[in-house]
């Protein structure tokens, strides 16, 4: 079943005199279960695209549905995981997680010790922020994004922030996640190997204006091995859409 159907989105914004056009003519299917990895060079409208799914933001033109319905504005069934990791300090682990749930909520607790433990935080339910590591902290971020039980994760860049080992753990545990909780994910990143690991369908984005460049399916199946011939294949294949048959330029940044 087609969870998110977006046809023909556009968006632009002013920037000082300038008129950017953020997304142009964007069109995605995104059937139930998929991981869906979203790539493309900084400015590319990335975060934008996400936070219209999200219901975080207008579209100019265009349709975006989920379950058949158009989004009117965020909602517990689109889950979001922003780069930057938002937890409020003066609230503990356990507050921060049950701060996103409806007031009142009966069996908030269960969910919230259920939730730490898959994110493999049981015993940090009393823990501040501060007293956390970065990846930690967005662990508690996944916590608190799955404890609403969404349909789909939005994920903007979750682990950018993080020192590579902390990354490889937690794209593991997303791994996990997703086939536990059979959660639709949107991944947006800027690194080749992270989504072409973790997607069963590689979006590539491209800038100025905004827009689809290639939608690549990854047939591996999981779990893969970073190190495989095959693996390396497919990450070539994402390399060149952006590089084309060159070497890498070291100036270009992504
Ligand atoms: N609220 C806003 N007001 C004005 N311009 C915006 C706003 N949000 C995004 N833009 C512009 O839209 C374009 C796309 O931005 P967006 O944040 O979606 O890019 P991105 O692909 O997520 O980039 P990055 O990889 O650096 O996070 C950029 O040119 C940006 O300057
Ligand atoms: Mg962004």
């Amino acid at each position: 079943m087609d969870i998110i159907e977006i046809s023909g989105v556009s968006k632009a914004f002013l920037a000082g005199e300038k008129n950017v056009l953020a997304l142009s003519d964007i069109s995605l299917t995104i059937t139930e279960g998929e991981f869906v990895s979203i790539i493309g060079a900084s400015g590319c409208g990335k975060s934008t695209l996400l936070r219209i799914i999200g219901g975080l933001e207008k579209k100019d033109a265009g349709e975006v549905l989920f379950e058949g319905r158009h989004i009117q504005g965020p909602s517990r069934e689109r889950g979001f995981i922003f780069q930057d990791i938002r937890l409020l300090p003066w609230l503990t682990v356990e507050g921060n997680i049950k701060f996103s749930l409806p007031k009142g909520l009966e069996n908030a607790e269960k969910l919230i010790a259920e939730k730490l433990e898959i994110v493999s935080l049981k015993g940090f339910e009393k823990a501040y922020p501060k007293q956390l590591s970065g990846g930690m902290a967005q662990r508690v971020a996944i916590a608190r994004a799955l404890v609403n039980q969404p349909k789909v994760l939005l994920l903007d860049e979750p682990f950018g922030a993080l020192d590579a080992i902390t990354k490889l753990k937690l794209q593991e545990e997303m791994l996990r996640i997703w086939e536990r909780e059979k959660i639709t994910m949107i991944l947006v990143t800027h690194d080749i190997d992270e989504a072409v690991y973790l997607g069963n369908r590689v979006v590539v984005m491209a800038n100025h204006p905004g827009r689809i460049q290639k939608i690549y399916t990854n047939e591996m199946g999981y779990p893969r091995s970073r190190i495989s011939p095959e693996f390396n294949i497919h990450k070539g294949i994402i390399y060149k859409e952006f590089f084309g048959d060159q070497e890498i330029p070291f100036a270009y940044a992504i």
